[in-house]
């Protein structure tokens, strides 16, 4: 997809679809009160162009709500389309990143190759992160995850335009469209690792692909296995590799700008399941196929690393993906077993399904070793984070209230959502084991809650913020701006919580 933002006047512009936003500007709360579509443009063409069915009622401005004129009357476009944004007072930047999405997504199936969107007026909408916030929406929008299909029609819209009326603020709309193509690309890159299923997308092939994008964007990396886990010791993480024949992969990149010598270490660890069976604590069959996405929280890492790579904050980051494969072999770990982790700690091991946070257990120690003043983990660790949250919030952790805070300012701008969650020692209590230090199931409540104080173990006192994504980091059923499959959640929140350190 050519994406771009330029200026222009709207009843000038050729295409096969110009889209333009409205909201909903009817205040009364009275049921009976009609809704009173508005569009968000000044320009009176469009407006003359739309007057018509607007006025007739059947369009409400609800949210990602959408209608199509044809043939709209004295504009050059061969069609017109309004998307909702929902209620005025309730719309929001993310409103805007949907609503764009919404365009891309009618234009997808209707074989329409050509979008040009007219560039949301209001004072109440920041331009800057609308900007931004576009072309997330429209990148992000424009990817489908059908890729092994032999019929696969490729329905990508071919060129998408934002259009502004000329302004003062031209040089900053465009870096804040540029940054917002930079994060959908990221997006996008973490969604197509987590689309691709166990047998093509192994931990070697994972790590392959950490590399190859390393390598792109300008990241040092190093990609290790096997014999480099027992060196460093890491005893959890190969505990769970060894029940594979697929060997284990410890992806480590680094980010460090030139002229940074000090301040903090950002640590990103991720969670790299390729396929979790739950090994010899082996899963029911209904719903297996859907463990290949149980490596999202590293994918959403990689994701981030790229994008800060290419954005270039002035704050050094690392990164430490822990990629296996979960399964259920005669030299698998079991049930009983007892293991040491990289940090010196013994862990039994009561459920071999609780095979994240083992591999995250290393890797948060070892980015510790690395010098990381600051952690950060995304997982795809427990089903008991969908039971609490639903699909809707991810959970988030933290033993640190001021390093949550800048994390909590990072969704402002990513637009995701993640409710804070609690640890705390009464959680921690159900983890102690009679043999060995810890244990790595807490029993049946607070399955979330007792998998973050585990980790936090691990992370000790370093601030650190654990990203439970169990619950959405796949989209099971399509919305009107984002297929269904892999989301890409995490990756633009990490990228902010980054930034707020430069
Ligand atoms: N990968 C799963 C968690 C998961 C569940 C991810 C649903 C995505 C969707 C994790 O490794 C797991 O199996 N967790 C167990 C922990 C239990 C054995 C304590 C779980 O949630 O059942
Ligand atoms: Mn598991
Ligand atoms: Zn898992």
């Amino acid at each position: 997809m050519h994406t771009q933002l330029s200026f222009a006047l709207p009843a000038e512009i050729d295409t096969e679809l110009l889209a333009v936003l409205a909201w909903d500007t009817q205040t009364q709360k009275e049921s009976d009160s009609q809704p009173e579509p508005t569009l968000l443009t000044t320009d009176a063409e469009i407006a003359a162009a739309a007057q018509s069915v607007l006025a007739g009622g059947e369009f409400k401005a609800g949210v990602n709500e959408t209608l199509l004129i044809h043939a709209p009357a004295g504009l050059k476009a061969r069609r017109l389309l309004v998307v909702g944004l929902g209620k005025k007072a309730k719309a929001t930047v993310n409103s805007v990143r949907q609503a764009a999405g919404t365009a891309v997504r009618f234009c997808k199936p209707r074989g329409l190759k050509d979008l040009v969107l007219l560039f949301p007026e209001s004072e109440a909408l920041p331009p800057g992160p609308c900007s931004r916030a576009v072309a997330e929406g429209v990148v992000t929008a424009d990817f489908d995850s059908d890729t092994y299909r032999s019929d696969r029609k490729d329905l990508s819209v071919n060129s998408f335009n934002l259009v502004a009326l000329a302004n003062a603020e031209q040089a900053a709309l465009q870096s804040a469209f540029a940054e917002g193509v930079i994060v959908g690309d990221s997006q996008n890159f973490t969604r197509t690792l987590v689309n691709e299923p166990g047998n093509k997308l192994t931990p070697t092939i994972l790590g392959a692909r950490a590399a190859e994008m390393a390598t792109e964007v300008g990241l040092q990396w190093d990609v290790y296995s096997t014999e480099k886990l027992h060196e460093l010791k890491m005893g959890a993480f190969a505990a769970v590799a060894q029940g594979s024949e697929e060997p284990p992969a410890l992806i480590v990149l680094r980010y460090e700008p030139q002229g940074v010598t000090d301040g903090p270490i950002l640590g990103l660890v991720g969670k790299g399941i390729t396929f979790d069976t739950g090994g010899i604590s082996i899963k029911p069959s209904d719903n297996m196929e859907k463990m290949k996405y149980d490596m999202a929280g590293s994918a959403a890492m990689l994701g981030a690393m790229r994008a800060i790579a290419l954005l270039k904050p002035r704050v050094r980051v690392i990164c430490v993906v822990c990629s296996a494969e979960n399964m259920p072999d005669g030299k698998a770990y079991k049930p009983g077993d007892v293991v040491t982790a990289m940090s010196g700690k013994t862990i039994e091991i009561i459920n071999t399904d609780a095979e994240g946070r083992l591999v995250l257990a290393d890797g948060l120690t070892y980015a510790r070793q690395l010098g990381a003043t600051h952690l950060i983990n995304a997982a795809t660790l427990t089903g008991a984070i969908g039971v609490a949250l639903g699909l809707v919030n991810g959970g988030a952790f933290s033993n640190d209230d001021a390093t949550y805070e800048k994390f909590s300012a990072a969704l402002e701008t990513s637009g995701e959502k993640f409710w804070r969650m609690p640890l705390g020692e009464e959680y921690a209590d159900l983890i102690k084991s009679d043999i060995a230090d810890i244990k790595n199931t807490g029993g049946r409540y607070g399955g979330a809650c007792t998998a973050a104080e585990f980790l936090h173990k691990f992370a000790e006192d370093t601030p650190w913020i654990h990203l439970d994504i169990a619950g959405m980091a796949w989209i099971d059923e399509k919305r009107p701006y984002i297929a269904k499959g892999p989301s890409g959640v995490g990756v633009r929140s990490i990228l902010e919580w980054v930034r707020s350190y430069a």
